[in-house]
């Protein structure tokens, strides 16, 4: 019978979470729209997502390299050999909900799978199909 009660509050909380993940990707994109970005394309950010880039250690370097291509799944840093969460939202509720977070790390995985920084326009793109995975 008490375990009924909880139902609501684990709900509630699923809403929670589903809306601060809302608000700050929104808040994002408008930040990225401001730079000089155009309309975002899932599409375009899931390409950019499997796209290769050349590594400097001869090797082909792209997001998927640590984080996989199915993102309701774990993925594994291709250095440290770490686990990484699943970076899906459906499956890690507390992904793209911290603004600070995915700018870190937008800065370290663009420069290290790319060489060089992301543009607003590929961030906002990545963003918008990582939102709805
Ligand atoms: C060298 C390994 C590696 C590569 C390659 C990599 N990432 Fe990551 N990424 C990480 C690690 C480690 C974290 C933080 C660990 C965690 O949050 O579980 C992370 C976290 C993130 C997050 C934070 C999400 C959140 O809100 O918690 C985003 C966004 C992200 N990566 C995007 C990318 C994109 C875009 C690419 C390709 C350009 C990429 N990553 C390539 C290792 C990598």
């Amino acid at each position: 019978m008490k375990r009924l009660h909880l139902i609501p509050l684990l709900l509630f909380g699923l809403t929670l979470g589903a809306t601060a993940q809302a608000a700050t990707v929104d808040e994002l994109l408008a930040e990225y729209r401001a730079a000089g970005a155009g309309e975002f394309s899932a599409g375009r950010g899931r390409a950019l997502w499997l796209k290769e880039f050349p590594g400097e250690d001869g090797q082909a370097r792209s997001c998927v390299t640590c984080h996989g291509r199915d993102l309701t799944r774990p993925g594994r840093h291709v250095k440290t050999n770490k686990t990484i969460d699943p970076l899906a939202p459906s499956v890690t509720p507390q992904r793209l909900t911290d603004r600070r977070e995915i700018e870190k790390w937008f800065r370290r995985n663009c420069d290290w799978t790319l060489g060089r920084a992301c543009t607003a326009q590929e961030k906002g793109d990545v963003l918008s199909y990582l939102r709805q995975l």
